[in-house]
């Protein structure tokens, strides 16, 4: 049996009070993040300094004790690993140049090397945790990477219209963005990561067709090849938006664990999932916001409809930059309280 009960709930076992992380859990909402982005001067300057970003990896968990700590890093490090300009504007999120014209998918080369800090990265903060606690290392899925590489900022149309007009050159995007990726995540398993999450933030941007080809058979790719390598590191995927297509994500890409957003009724989401897949969700961030009797009640809620099968306990998207502190410690307590 695992020490850990993360990897418990992942490898199929239900555990009372759930495990917890929280996506975003490292971020602007702490101090002690804020002082260290001042000191990096910048976003890339924490991801690609192995220290830091382990030290702000750990952050949370210091004050918290999640049952999981996820790797700080972000999705677009692997458009800037095959070639792009990354940068992040403060207070406006992240660009990537030059935005890509058809035909120039030919001339992305992955730059494997790229990502050694960030192996480094997850090397340092297993060998900090406890065996209790679950490293969680992560990429975008390709649909979401390909949206921001496409439009160079946070957009979708670019990417979805170019994906009807020119359906293999979108292709070959994805292609390279799966491959990069596959070798990407099997580093972070090598590592140390003991779990992988893949963030399909944009699944719900696509019409139902589209979702099959450029979001379901990517990510089902890339979760074979895991499989073929890692067997025992459990996939979690998140596709975000998908409403009640969930059900055939989870069926069609093999994941292990399905993360779900809080559009999501979670009775509906337990009635229609297979009853030991587990299941990772899905409280409002508005709710840890507002903190609370909302926050209690919606707690209590995602629980009761959980409480028979796997679950592991999160937002369904990241927490806010504007939450209190405070509102953290509630939701944690909250969670481990016995029901
Ligand atoms: O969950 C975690 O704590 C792990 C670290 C993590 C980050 N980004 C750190 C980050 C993860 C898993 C991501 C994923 C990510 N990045 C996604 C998918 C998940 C989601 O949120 O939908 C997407 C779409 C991105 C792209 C991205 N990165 C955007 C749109 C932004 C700007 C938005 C913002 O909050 O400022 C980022 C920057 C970013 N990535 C920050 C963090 C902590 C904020 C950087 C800062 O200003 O301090």
């Amino acid at each position: 049996m695992s020490v850990s009960p993360l990897m418990a709930v992942l490898n199929g076992e239900r555990r009372d009070p759930p495990p917890v992380w929280i996506m975003r859990q490292a971020g602007r909402y702490l101090p002690e993040y804020r002082r260290t982005r001042a000191e990096a001067g910048g976003f890339l300057n924490m991801v690609y300094r192995p220290e830091t970003a382990a030290e702000i990896t750990l952050q949370p968990i210091r004050r918290f004790a999640m049952d999981g700590a996820i790797l700080f890093s972000d999705i677009l490090i692997v458009a800037h690993a095959l070639g792009q300009d990354l940068t992040f504007v403060e207070g406006e999120g992240p660009r990537l140049a030059p935005v890509l014209a058809m035909g120039e998918v030919d001339t992305l080369v992955p730059h494997l090397a790229h990502f050694d800090p960030i192996y480094a990265t997850v090397a340092r903060v297993r060998a900090a945790l406890g065996p209790e606690t679950t490293l969680i290392g992560f990429a975008g899925a390709p649909w979401t990477v390909a949206t921001y590489m496409v439009a160079g900022e946070g957009s979708r149309e670019e990417a979805r219209v170019l994906a009807y007009t020119d359906p293999v050159a979108f292709g070959r995007l994805i292609d390279a963005i799966v491959d990069t990726t596959i070798e990407y995540l099997c580093g972070q398993i090598a590592a140390g990561a003991q779990a992988v999450k893949i963030f399909d933030s944009w699944a719900g941007a696509l019409a139902a067709d589209e979702f099959v080809r450029w979001c379901v058979e990517p990510t089902a790719r890339i979760v074979g090849a895991l499989k073929a390598r890692h067997p025992a590191v459990p996939v979690i995927g998140f596709p975000r938006g998908a409403g009640e297509k969930i059900v055939a994500y989870a069926a069609a890409t093999g994941v292990d664990g399905l993360a779900i957003d809080d559009a999501i009724d979670p009775d509906w989401a337990h009635a229609h999932l297979p009853p030991a897949l587990p299941v990772q969700g899905n409280l409002d961030n508005l709710a840890l916001l507002a903190g609370g009797d909302a926050l209690e009640a919606g707690v209590v809620r995602i629980r009761r409809a959980f409480a028979g099968r796997p679950h592991i306990f999160n937002l369904g998207h990241g927490v806010l930059p504007q939450t209190p502190v405070a509102h953290m410690e509630q939701l944690i307590a909250a969670v481990r309280r016995p029901l």
